[in-house]
């Protein structure tokens, strides 16, 4: 480059304007970041510019050159802004495209190794129970768990001042004056509760299909409790339901058996106390042989060999009525227990909580 135009002759002028044209470009050409790109900025444009200075010298042209050299000038910058603004625009571009590979993160990735990610333990469990009723016939359903005062507690022979309802701690949802879950009569509900038991799907199940029925339904439910060891505010149960022509009892206590050695394996086997429900009768707890000791006694059953799995009956003549269904054509069995009991009990964890603090210490033990 040779400096500035101090002289008055055009030609030399011209001549100038094109090389500092050509080393502006090659400039930006050369500019690799944006910060290299702004750094060559001062030299392409503005008064200390190589054509600002260029500029400065028309003074001593002669007036009738002005006007070329102004021409061939502004030309020069012009093609030196239009490539200045598209290398910008791709040094930006370039410099995004660079950013978004370097803080990219995978969150679909799956870490190599112990760390690999895998289902919960109660999700485990629900599945390993769902295979084993599957493979003895049943169908799986499920229902919402925003349930209705209808289907959690009335259509169960549960009506509102039954004493019975105090047997689940309920929580009530604040739903306003209208629902469409239903009331079971067609009409709008007003009492929504977080489902206590998932015994309202047995309701659900007969109201949708004719026997025979054949079902289990896992599901999560919600009581009013605090959480300590043995207790969740929300944990899951899995709700059985067959209703056929002839069922009895013995086909409850068998099925119940069945699914004990199924599940647990042939040294645990199972037994029926008295007890009761509302929505069924007779209704009895059901208990298996305590799987730490395998029923020879020990700290976790209390030293009696068993432990107490769940509740199960024939179902109630009036909840089969409420369903639509005839009980003197028609007999079922129902039974439910508790999923996260269950895996607690399998695996030998002490404290219900560990389910759900979400440790992933403890949840790859699993
Ligand atoms: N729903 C009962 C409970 O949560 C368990 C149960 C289910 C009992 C089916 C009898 C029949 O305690």
């Amino acid at each position: 480059m040779n400096g500035p135009a101090s002289h008055a002759g055009l030609d030399t002028l011209l001549a100038d304007i094109d090389v500092a044209r050509s080393e502006g470009l090659a400039a930006i050409a050369a500019s690799s970041t944006t910060d290299e790109l702004a750094q060559a900025e001062s030299g392409l444009f503005g008064r200390k510019s190589v054509l600002g200075q260029i500029k400065q010298g028309f003074g001593s042209l002669a007036v009738e050159l002005r006007a070329t050299a102004g021409r061939a000038l502004n030309e020069a910058q012009q093609e030196l802004r239009v490539a200045h603004a598209v290398a910008a625009d791709e040094l930006a571009a370039a410099a995004r495209r660079e950013q978004m590979q370097r803080e990219w993160l995978d969150l679909t990735e799956t870490p190599p190794g112990p760390g690999r990610g895998h289902l919960h333990l109660v999700t485990q469990t629900t599945e390993r129970l769902e295979d084993v009723f599957v493979g003895m016939g049943f169908t799986v359903s499920e229902g919402p768990q925003a349930e209705t005062d209808w289907y959690n507690f009335e259509a169960l022979n549960l009506p509102a001042a039954h004493p019975a309802r105090s047997m689940w701690d309920t929580l009530y949802l604040d739903m306003g004056e209208r629902t469409e879950l239903g009331d079971g009569e067609g009409g709008e509900a007003t009492n929504v509760v977080l489902r206590t038991h998932t015994s309202p799907v047995q309701i659900r199940v007969m109201e949708s299909q004719p026997p025979p029925i054949y079902t289990i339904c896992p599901g999560r439910v919600f009581r009013r409790d605090t959480a300590d060891a043995s207790h969740m505010p929300v944990f899951h149960q899995i709700e059985g339901l067959v209703v056929d022509r002839g069922i009895s009892f013995t086909d409850l206590a068998g099925t119940l058996e069945e699914f004990t050695s199924a599940y647990f394996g042939k040294a645990i086997s199972s037994r029926l106390r008295p007890s009761y429900f509302p929505f069924t009768e007779p209704s009895a707890e059901f208990d298996i042989n305590c799987v730490i000791c395998e029923g020879a006694g020990c700290q976790t059953c209390q030293r009696t060999g068993w432990i107490e799995l769940g509740g199960c009956g024939m179902v109630h003549p009036n909840v089969l009525t409420n369903c639509g269904i005839d009980f003197e054509e028609w007999t079922g069995f129902a039974f439910g227990f508790g999923i996260d009991r269950l895996a607690l009990m399998r695996h030998g964890i002490d404290d219900l909580r560990d389910m759900y603090t979400n440790d992933i210490r403890f949840l790859n033990q699993f």
